[in-house]
């Protein structure tokens, strides 16, 4: 696919097919997954993959904070990928002073990054994929019985596409563009 493609027609997927997601499949994404940058290259992101219908199901069912939609999205799609960093390090000294006045701000950006490059890479090789913000950290870590170190960044579906919506409209280059 060419790169221009992967970047625009890349959406968020709320309906999938019955289709299963194999660990071969979800191994081939996290393989250029591991390209991804990261601060001073501190590698903090882990990706726990849930393909097992029950655990996907209960975490749809108890850790989706009453909203539906969520629930609706994890259970529509054909795996789960939870999105975890480790605390304290991205934007940190070894020491444990922070590197800039931004804080913990870092951990939040590496994840992000990894987070796209998983959705990009996912849809090249022909799933969809959804993020998902809105969910309870505590009962997830709980679920996957995680670490105190260890958060929870994002919760993203993943499966084959019923259909590829149209993009939400964006805004104008003129309105995200400064030039100096
Ligand atoms: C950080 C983040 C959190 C999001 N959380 C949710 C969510 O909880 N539920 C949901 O249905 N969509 C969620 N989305 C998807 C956005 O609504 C979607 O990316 C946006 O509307 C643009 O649509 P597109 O992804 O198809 O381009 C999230 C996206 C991001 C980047």
């Amino acid at each position: 696919m060419e790169f221009t493609e992967v970047v625009t027609g890349r959406r968020s997927i709320r309906q999938y097919t019955e289709q299963s997601v194999t660990e071969q499949e979800i191994e081939e994404i996290l393989t250029l997954c591991r390209y991804a940058p990261t601060w001073k290259n501190s590698q903090t992101v882990r990706y726990h993959v849930i393909l097992n219908a029950e655990l996907k199901n209960k975490i749809a069912e108890e850790c989706t904070m009453q909203f539906s939609k969520n629930k609706q999205n994890i259970q529509n799609a054909a795996g789960l990928v939870i999105l975890t960093t480790k605390d304290n390090i991205s934007g940190y000294e070894k020491d444990g002073t922070a590197t800039t006045s931004k804080g913990s701000h870092w951990q939040s950006f590496d994840a992000g990054i990894a987070c796209q490059t998983f959705c990009l890479t996912a849809y090249d090789k022909g799933f969809g994929t959804l993020i998902m913000g809105i969910y309870d950290e505590s009962k997830v870590k709980e679920m996957l019985s995680l670490t105190e170190n260890e958060s929870v960044s994002a919760l993203i579906a993943i499966g084959h596409a019923e259909q590829n919506p149209q993009a939400p409209e964006r805004k104008p280059l003129q309105d995200v563009m400064k030039l100096y």
